[in-house]
């Protein structure tokens, strides 16, 4: 059986070599074709075109940036020569953006699932990615092995816009943890506190979450620059976090503040480097002077 995976960027070139090592017949296309072609080498068919991607594989992975990447692939081809195929959207978009696929492409009996990811470059290497399944179980059960290709657990979540729901639920801890870790280690930083007694307390207590381990280095050297996860499309997601957790009535105050923190990291020329970069704009390296002002509060007195 042929399988297409569509988007061979951080994420999609790792999982194309997985599959290629699991022995499926592999059919790729990036837009760039530059980041697909060594893959030729490794045994996949490299297509010049998404049409030609598509028109090869019976079922099709996207891994592509967002919504806008596929909508753009989507309106090169004519839907109808996807008729019988199955699509796969692997990409982390919004459940409503989802949920528009799936109706689109049901119009044109086109199967259509969904299946974002939760862990990144090392995961697909060690094949322990979590895949986080929408459709159905008797589909999911069909997809079950290309999964394993790459993933350890493959949680079957519910019906399309489910798995996109809590692929966002579960961003919004990598967003929030990174932002509230970066403004307490600046502040120990800031403050000349023995950083490794404030690490030794956190990871003694129920505070610790093992993703402040996971870039400390970077934040204690500054360094950013071996991205698996790029800052800007950790905007991108808080952007359809910010949208979806609205629709739902949660309160979105602390995350706009986020947001803003975001887009001067991206506004800064820091959206192509790891997304732990937010620490910059937390802590920069040039105090910036934000402490309520000592005048202000005499004055607000008087
Ligand atoms: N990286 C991670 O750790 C991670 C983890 C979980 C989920 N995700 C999600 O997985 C998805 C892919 O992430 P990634 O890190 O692999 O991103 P990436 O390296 O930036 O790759 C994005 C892919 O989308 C393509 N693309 C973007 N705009 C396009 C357009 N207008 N038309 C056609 N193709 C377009 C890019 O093609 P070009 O090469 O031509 O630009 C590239 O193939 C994203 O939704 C991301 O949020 C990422």
């Amino acid at each position: 059986m042929k399988v297409g995976l569509i988007g061979t960027g951080y994420m999609g070139y790792p999982m194309a070599e997985k599959l290629l090592e699991a022995g499926y017949e592999l059919v790729v296309y990036n837009r760039t074709s530059d980041k697909a072609v060594s893959l030729s080498d490794k045994g996949a068919v490299v297509c010049e075109t998404f049409k030609e991607a598509c028109s090869l594989s019976k079922i099709i992975l996207l891994m592509l940036s967002d919504f806008n990447a596929i909508k753009s692939l989507m309106d090169q081809i004519d839907l109808r020569s996807l008729e019988g195929k199955q699509i796969v959207q692997m990409s982390t978009i919004a459940p409503d953006e989802s949920i528009n696929l799936f109706e689109q492409l049901r119009a044109y009996d086109v199967d259509y699932v969904e299946a974002p990811v939760l862990g990144s470059i090392p995961q697909i290497k060690e094949k322990s990615l979590i895949v986080l399944f929408g459709g159905s179980q008797q589909k999911l059960k069909r997809l079950n092995k290309i999964f394993k290709s790459f993933a350890k657990k493959i949680e079957h979540i519910g019906k399309v816009g489910d798995a996109a729901a809590m692929k966002l639920a579960l961003n919004q801890l990598i967003v929030g943890l990174t932002t509230v870790f970066s403004m307490s280690l600046g502040y120990v930083r800031a403050s000349g506190l023995e950083v490794e007694k404030f690490m030794d307390i956190v990871r003694g207590s129920s505070l610790n979450a093992t993703t402040f381990d996971k870039k400390f280095n970077n934040y204690q050297n500054r360094k950013y620059d071996n991205p698996n996860f790029p800052l800007k499309h950790l905007l991108k997601d808080l952007n359809l976090i910010l949208d979806a957790f609205g629709r739902k009535s949660i309160n979105i105050e602390t995350l706009t503040g986020i947001q803003k923190v975001l887009e001067q990291g991206v506004e800064s020329g820091l959206g192509e480097l790891d997304y732990s970069a937010l620490y910059e704009i937390v802590h920069a390296n040039t105090p910036v002077n934000n402490s309520p002002s000592t005048d202000k509060r005499i004055s607000d007195k008087r």
